[in-house]
């Protein structure tokens, strides 16, 4: 294994509680910290909407949109959100999905924090550490509550761009009410500027509960990260479909073409689509286009985690349709740890659609996919995708005390069981 300061992707940075027995996740909190203070306020509300093709929608939103506002930060600023929950009767927090924070900011009713009741407040305060794409959505009976509206984009922007870009635009593609298929809370499409030679960076975000095929056509692309963790490396790809599953986020970087218009869309969700700048449409990808495979892309980047290192314990876990080895909810022994130890977690998809299944709190390497080793750039995320038949391979350090949840992001599949702890001793 490598020194700290290389495994410094994967830290939190922060939390002294030696012993988290003795500290109750109320108790972990965010220190104090010198950078700027980002301050925004959220009220989660029920409305009735009119989308932009005039139907009229009920929906729960976050200052009277859905999604909520883009809160967009810098590496290093201190997050200060003060939740104000109106009218929604069955109570709302935030977790901020992928945001490495302290156990206390995690927003897991009944497990970090009480619901926040109509008429009631709750401030949320963190440091964004790690640049990325992210999002945010209630985590009270989050399958109801993310799928009526209840959901927005947090973009931490790096102090020091690793990738040039002339524009960003971050695309949440949302289904309303299990219906009304939206990008950025707009029907019918998204149409964004971009002018023929301009760099863009395209932040997709998968707020739906199954995977989605995004094709991009008129110009090859990098994926230059995943889950907000950015690859090493990237490879130019032209054609390849990349699969979101539910809850991640994919960054691609193009270059507009010198005449008309580079479209992404879903292979399966027709009303999923972004056209950027103008003139003539590209011709579609295929349905039977290459599937993007990160196992081999980018470069490799040594920083101390292989599949072959020292592991103070090991998790298997087998995926059936909605359980985890056989069992569902509590009744799932937690993934129990020590701060400082490395864990390794061994997925295997048995049974079933396909499992997204998110880490909160910790970001995670993947080490191994069908029992070989990554080859190309490390990859960083807080969930894996798993298709029937896959085995994957994660590593994570237990460096964030606290009570944190695992599981599946078909919030479907969670609210029927599929959901552990991960806990600390
Ligand atoms: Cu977006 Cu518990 O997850
Ligand atoms: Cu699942």
């Amino acid at each position: 294994m490598g020194s700290t300061e290389e495994h410094s992707h994967l830290e939190h940075g922060s939390q002294s509680a030696a012993d988290a027995n003795a500290v109750s996740c109320a108790d972990l909190t965010e220190p104090a910290s010198t950078g700027p203070v980002r301050t925004f306020d959220l009220t989660a509300a029920a409305a009735s909407l009119e989308l932009n093709n005039g139907k009229e929608r009920k929906a729960w939103t976050f200052n009277g949109t859905t999604p909520g506002p883009e809160l967009r930060v810098r590496e290093g600023d201190r997050v200060v959100v003060n939740l104000l929950n109106k009218d929604i009767e069955k109570g709302v927090t935030i977790h901020w999905h992928g945001v490495v924070l302290p156990c206390s900011q995690d927003g897991v009713p009944g497990v970090t924090q009480d619901a926040v009741w109509p008429g009631e407040r709750f401030t949320y305060e963190f440091i964004a550490r790690h640049p990325g794409t992210y999002w945010y959505h209630s985590h009270q009976q989050s399958s109801e509550q993310a799928e009526k509206g209840l959901i927005g984009r947090l973009i931490v922007e790096p102090k020091e761009e690793t990738f040039h870009y002339d524009r960003d635009y971050a695309v949440t593609l949302q289904k309303l009410n299990d219906k009304d298929v939206l990008t950025n809370g707009l029907s019918g499409g998204l149409q964004l500027d971009a002018k023929p030679g301009e760099t863009i960076r395209l932040r997709l975000i998968n707020a739906y509960n199954l995977v989605q095929w995004m094709g991009i056509a008129g110009t090859d692309f990098q994926v230059i990260s995943i889950d907000g963790q950015d690859l090493n490396e990237p490879d130019k790809l032209r054609g390849e479909w990349i699969p979101i599953g539910g809850g991640q986020r994919y960054d691609v970087l193009f270059t507009m073409p010198n005449q008309g218009q580079v479209q992404v869309y879903s292979k399966k969700v027709s009303g999923w689509k972004i056209t950027l700048g103008e003139g003539q449409a590209p011709k579609k990808l295929d349905n039977d286009a290459p599937v993007f495979d990160f196992t081999d892309y980018g470069a490799p980047k040594a920083d101390g985690i292989s599949p072959d290192m020292k592991f103070d314990r090991t998790y298997d876990l087998v995926l059936g349709p909605v359980n985890i080895n056989g069992k569902s909810g509590h009744h799932i022994p937690p993934i129990m740890v020590k701060e400082g130890e490395w864990i390794k977690v061994r997925f295997e998809h048995q049974l079933g659609s396909e499992h997204p299944m998110h880490l909160h709190g910790h970001l995670f390497k993947v080490l191994t996919k069908n029992g070989k080793p990554l080859t190309g750039s490390p990859i960083y995320a807080d969930s894996i995708l798993l298709f029937k038949g896959d085995v994957y391979e994660i590593a994570f350090q237990a460096n964030n005390p606290g009570l944190w949840m695992e599981h599946c992001h078909n919030l479907g599949h969670a609210a029927a069981g599929m959901t552990m702890m991960v806990n600390y001793e």
